[in-house]
């Protein structure tokens, strides 16, 4: 499973990539406020460190407008992926990139019913929210278990892009339910490696090694 960061902030992205942990980056309007940075300077900024796809969001409702706003942010970078929501404008709008060769990542996606409309405009990328999923009480991975079962009976090529990934638990269940891609905040990312008994083992050989005097340089 490919792991992709959602985040607009260039630190966090930057740490993230020297540990070669980073496949890609996605963004939100909501991602891109918090940042307090410019939109298309900071796409621009993402794009020369990362060479993995990097979602940026169009802000207009309609398809037209959509079009003209994704056409401007594929000009920032060739790995620049255009970023449309589940709307039927969303749809055509994704229909016109994918006509294009223009990557797309549909966002906002809550059902297998919309996931399948996204494989049909020819989405890249589906984006199903599973923490926002989670936050109502429903089951945000049967939902990618879902996708993933309607994807693989019609041989769809939409990688399934698992969003809205809140904790570590949530990662594993997403690889186990064989989402493509997870996209995760960097403190996630970076809390997998984290275990109680390695940090413990790893306290206790350096205090034997320490015992024997040796040195290994
Ligand atoms: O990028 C979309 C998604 O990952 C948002 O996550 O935590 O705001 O529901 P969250």
């Amino acid at each position: 499973m490919k792991f992709f960061v959602d985040t607009a902030i260039l630190s966090e992205i930057e740490e993230l990539n020297d540990y070669g942990l980073l496949d890609g980056v996605t963004t939100n309007p909501s991602l891109i406020a918090k940042s307090g940075r410019d939109f298309k300077e900071v796409i621009a900024e993402i794009c020369a460190v990362v060479s993995g796809p990097v979602s940026a969001e169009v802000a207009a409702m309609d398809a037209a407008g959509m079009m003209a706003e994704g056409d401007r942010l594929a000009r920032i970078a060739d790995n620049v992926v255009i970023k449309l929501p589940l709307t039927l404008d969303g749809l055509k709008a994704c229909r016109h990139f994918t006509a294009k060769g223009v990557k797309t990542n549909v966002t906002l996606c809550f059902s297998a019913n919309q996931a399948l409309l996204a494989a049909k405009a020819g989405a890249t990328f589906i984006s199903p929210f599973v923490g926002r999923l989670d936050d109502l009480n429903l089951d945000g991975m049967a939902l990618i278990r879902d996708i993933r079962t309607i994807y693989d009976n019609f041989g769809y090529g939409t990688n399934i892009l698992a969003a809205s990934i809140r904790s570590a638990n949530h990662v594993k269940e997403a690889a186990l339910a064989g989402a493509d891609v997870a996209t995760i905040p960097a403190a996630v990312i970076k809390g997998l490696a984290s275990h109680t008994l390695t940090d413990k083992g790893l306290d206790q050989f350096a205090k034997d090694w320490a015992a024997t005097g040796q040195s290994i340089l």
